[in-house]
């Protein structure tokens, strides 16, 4: 008797908790603009073409020869790393510390390579218009793999699969094209595969998807924390001028306040380095190596202007898969979510710009809020 009481007593208290989260679910509601809002976060996939500069884009083969020089030691000078040894599956395809380390340590946090169709420019400071691009860089980057055209040319010629791999997208062997001819290839065979790398359906777009169709048990399913975590994005955060449409990210390039200083005395310039970079390369949309002979996507690089706002501004990362990417910015100097949204809350005044950055001001968020706007970010 006394047992069933108790337990009657317990069931009764769980579900008076459980109604509690229901309640507190079902109150946070949102207007019809918030949810426009919501609906412009999606839908996922976004559906992409394949890349008309690069004409083994989507071509299976390449994307198996893609797969192969990524994972490939034979692409570093020392032979002791791949592509993958900084992009690991396992860790959102960064590798979670502060700043990349190949044959040296590099300046800047390494980048997630999802959805890199989406991307109208590549790095942190964008200095690649294409992904193939930004593929050649750490093939010859001295700090990561540290190859010359020539040793690629080499190393793909005396490896009897790449070499096999090579012929089987490209029609000749390898031996048979001058080195730069070669980098260019195998940039473009790495750009395939890595064009694969899709992130799945998350949380937020199960709760968008619901939204649309004004699904009950999806909108009741998504945390209250979530919710109210979005909320704040959407409004008193303006997260989304920056981190905005399905990708969280509108692309762009921006200043928000962190310390300037890579180690003393050393300033990263950000998207001022990148425009000069991206215009003096050979390997841009405007060079020989563009495949497209209409030149369809090579608008933004033609118009592109440099000017001094562009000093330390990077580009706005999206926000996918964010809780596998710690540590995170440009510099890798925030270990957590949490202390990214506190940097938002606090942001020194003295690091805002006059000049062009009237998007940001501390928000000055409670406890609370901070972890509501962790716990949405953590959905994505
Ligand atoms: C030493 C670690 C390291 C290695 C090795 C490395 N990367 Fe990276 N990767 C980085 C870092 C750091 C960045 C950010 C670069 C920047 O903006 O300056 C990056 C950025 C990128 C980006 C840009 C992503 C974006 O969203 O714009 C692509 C693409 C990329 N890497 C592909 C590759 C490929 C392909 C290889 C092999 C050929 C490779 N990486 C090897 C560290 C590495
Ligand atoms: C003015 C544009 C802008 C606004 C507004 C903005 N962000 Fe950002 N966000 C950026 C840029 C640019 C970076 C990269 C900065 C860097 O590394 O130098 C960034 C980085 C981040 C990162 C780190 C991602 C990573 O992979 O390293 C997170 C998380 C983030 N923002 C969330 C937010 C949230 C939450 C808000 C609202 C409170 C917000 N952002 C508002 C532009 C913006």
């Amino acid at each position: 008797m006394m047992y069933g009481r108790l337990l009657s007593a317990t069931t009764s208290a769980a579900a008076a908790l459980f109604s509690l989260v229901a309640v507190a679910g079902s109150t946070v509601s949102f207007t019809d603009d918030e949810t426009a809002l919501i609906l412009a976060h999606g839908p996922w996939p976004v559906e992409t073409a394949p890349d008309p500069s690069n004409r083994v884009s989507g071509d299976p083969a390449a994307i198996t020869f893609g797969k192969m020089l990524f994972h490939s030691n034979d692409l570093a000078i020392d032979r002791r790393r791949s592509c993958a040894a900084c992009h690991q599956i396992e860790k959102g395809l960064g590798d979670g510390i502060p700043r990349g380390i190949g044959i040296a340590a590099v300046d800047r946090n390494t980048m997630p390579l999802f959805n890199m169709r989406l991307n109208r420019w590549y790095g942190w400071d964008g200095k690649s218009d294409t992904l193939w691009g930004q593929s050649i860089a750490p093939i010859l980057d001295k700090r990561e793999l540290g190859l010359t055209a020539a040793a690629l040319k080499s190393r793909i010629t005396e490896s009897p699969e790449l070499n096999r791999g090579y012929g089987q997208v490209f029609g000749a062997a390898a031996a048979t094209h001058d080195p730069e001819t070669v980098l260019v290839n195998t940039a473009k065979a790495l750009a395939a595969f890595q064009e694969i790398l899709v992130s799945g359906k998350s949380a937020f777009d199960r709760f968008r998807d619901a939204l649309a169709t004004d699904e009950t048990e999806g909108i009741t399913t998504y945390p209250a924390s979530a919710k109210r975590g979005l909320r704040i994005f959407l409004g008193r955060g303006r997260c989304d001028l920056c981190h905005f449409g399905p990708n969280f990210t509108n692309g762009e390039f921006h200043d928000i306040g962190l310390q300037p200083f890579l180690t003393t005395g050393r300033v990263d310039m950000g998207r001022y380095g990148g425009i000069k970079l991206l215009r003096a390369s050979r390997y841009n949309l405007l060079g020989p190596f563009n495949d497209d002979p209409d030149r369809r996507t090579a608008g933004f690089t033609r118009h592109v202007r440099l000017t001094p706002k562009n000093l330390g501004e990077f580009r706005v990362p999206s926000l996918r898969n964010v809780s596998e990417t710690a540590p995170y910015m440009h510099d890798g100097s925030k270990a957590t979510l949490e202390a990214v949204v506190r940097h938002y809350s606090k942001i020194p005044e003295e690091h805002l710009r006059q000049d062009s950055e009237k998007l940001l001001r501390p928000l000055n968020l409670t406890d609370a809020e901070i972890t509501d706007l962790v716990a949405f970010l953590k959905t994505l």
